[in-house]
């Protein structure tokens, strides 16, 4: 397994999803992690991440000694390579030049990293890679036992290796997808260099973690607030299979879900897959709560709040459970532990079914804090999920409350709720619903004046969205087809009595937001 020390990158998650993509398994930890946890963990290799990108702040961590005493190879990526360099005896200079964005370096020698990989080749021979830099600082002398791997004209030394020891250091970024042989490079290091088993695929990994959750569950209940999101359908999947009966899902109407999404739940757990299934419809009294409230932060803590009491409520009636399981996933865990990351302005208080209390003193079932999102939809697939519930876009935790602008009213919900699946069918025909990450409606409470047959209308407006994104931190607006967006208009005014107006949002994130809340 590979060790992932994080310095602080905003994109140290993609080192890790890259090597899990070579099938080999690996974790992100600090790197103020101890010598000892080093030893302990017994890596076939380590990797060094970048730093704050976007920051430029001089950062003084180090790697821990163990990292160059292990006898294991090490990969520095940006900041990874400049510690690298000064802790090994090399030099580094804060770079006049900042260098940001594509970049296209020369090679120089052969390596096993860079073995047969490159974009281009020039006239005179030289192959080159196309990459993505972002970097102030640069190495400008190599330790002792290095040789140069790659350069540009601006970073002289852009890439360095000591092979005799395994030490392999890149400037630029291999990681994102811009570099367009990142994945390769990446994959030469966990596979040919650190020779790491790729072993790590779902089949495996449903099968251990059956046996773990029997072991660590026994003869107990446990108790799961089911979503009908991938997280925890995958989560009450695999538990289901592990202790079949034992497991009870409590799944709560908001009143503010998709149309038909309660029938489908129940449909797949229930009827399909044989799970214990609570449904309880708690509409009215979200609704209730709602009445009139408008701020969207105030409606995220109502609908949250309410969701927790109604969860208690019900795992009251089942005494005998003693577990509460979450779709906890890696992402989710790298952020709690991360001591690096920065405290962010809250933006929007995001809340889903993770945020239950202490109080309801049950022990903590996570079968998938080790999965990335790609990972959990390929587990979902092998344990018999259907296809169209594992790669459905990402649904937020207040649900519709967040699509409905200003004060919620039943009325607005239910119009919402035909016009967003009218679009979503039209999607689907299109063929456009997986070329977007996420797409939906939203309902604005103004009216405007429209003519249908022979008379006036003054109806509700509605907006489409459809985003195309890899993180959902940024997002570009989807550009679909002007056919596409007519028929959609044209369904939704005629089948949706009460809306007479369609717009399409155009905003990209930022400066928009993906959601209008
Ligand atoms: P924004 O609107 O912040 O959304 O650009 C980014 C992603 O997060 C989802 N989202 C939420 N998810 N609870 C959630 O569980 C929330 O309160 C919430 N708000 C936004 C949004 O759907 C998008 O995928």
């Amino acid at each position: 397994r590979i060790l992932i020390l994080d310095f602080g990158s905003q994109v140290t998650q993609l080192i890790a999803r890259r090597v899990r993509e070579a099938h080999v398994y690996c974790e992100v930890h600090s790197c103020e992690v101890t010598d000892e946890f080093i030893r302990e963990f017994k890596p076939t290799g380590i990797i060094l991440s970048g730093s704050h990108m976007s920051a430029y702040e001089e950062s003084t961590d180090e790697a821990p000694k163990a990292v160059f005493e292990m006898g294991v190879p090490v990969l520095g990526i940006c900041y990874g390579m400049q510690t690298m360099a000064m802790q090994l005896g090399g030099k580094v200079e804060s770079g006049a030049q900042r260098e940001f964005g594509y970049a296209e370096v020369r090679e120089h020698g052969h390596t096993k990293l860079l073995e047969n990989l490159y974009d281009f080749i020039d006239d005179d021979g030289h192959n080159y890679l196309k990459v993505w830099m972002s970097h102030g600082d640069k190495v400008t002398q190599m330790p002792e036992g290095f040789k140069l791997m790659c350069s540009t004209p601006t970073c002289p030394i852009a890439g360095m290796a000591d092979e005799k020891r395994g030490f392999y250091a890149v400037q630029f970024h291999p990681e994102v997808t811009h570099t367009e042989k990142g994945r390769q490079i990446l994959e030469n290091f966990v596979l040919r260099i650190c020779k790491a088993n790729p072993d790590w695929v779902m089949g495996n990994f449903a099968v251990e973690a059956v046996e773990k959750i029997r072991a660590q569950v026994g003869e107990d209940e446990v108790i799961l607030g089911l979503s009908g999101g991938v997280d925890s359908s995958v989560t009450a999947a695999l538990i289901h299979k592990a202790i079949g009966e034992q497991l009870t899902c409590v799944f709560v109407d908001n009143g503010l879900l998709r149309l038909h999404e309660r029938e489908q739940v129940a449909q797949t757990f229930r009827e399909n897959m044989g799970m214990k299934l609570v449904v309880v419809d708690a509409s009215d009294r979200f609704m209730a709560a709602l009445d009139g409230v408008t701020d969207p932060e105030a409606k995220r803590k109502i609908i949250g709040r309410l969701f927790v009491e109604v969860f208690q409520e019900e795992a009251a009636k089942l005494p005998r459970a003693k577990w509460l399981a979450q779709g906890t996933i890696y992402p989710d865990v790298i952020e709690s532990n991360g001591a690096k990351t920065k405290k962010a302005q809250t933006i929007k208080s995001h809340h889903n079914v993770g945020g239950l209390p202490d109080t309801l003193h049950l022990k903590l079932l996570e079968p998938l804090r080790e999965l990335f999102k790609d990972e959990v939809r390929e587990l979902g697939i092998e344990l018999g999920l259907p296809a169209e519930m594992v790669y459905r876009h990402p649904f937020p935790g207040p649900g519709l409350g967040v699509r409905i602008l200003g004060a919620i009213k039943r009325e607005y919900a239910d119009l919402l709720r035909e016009a967003d699946a009218i679009f979503i069918e039209e999607l689907r025909a299109a063929d456009w619903y997986d070329k977007v990450s996420q797409a939906f409606v939203v309902f604005l409470p103004v009216k405007s004046v429209g003519v249908m047959g022979d008379g006036r209308t003054y109806d509700w407006v509605v907006s489409l969205r459809a985003v195309q994104t890899s993180d959902f931190m940024t997002a570009k607006w989807a550009h679909l087809p002007y056919e596409l967006l007519g028929k959609v208009s044209n369904r939704i005014i005629n089948e949706v009595k009460g809306i007479n107006r369609v717009v399409y949002d155009v905003s990209g994130k930022p400066p928009a937001t993906i959601e209008w809340e």
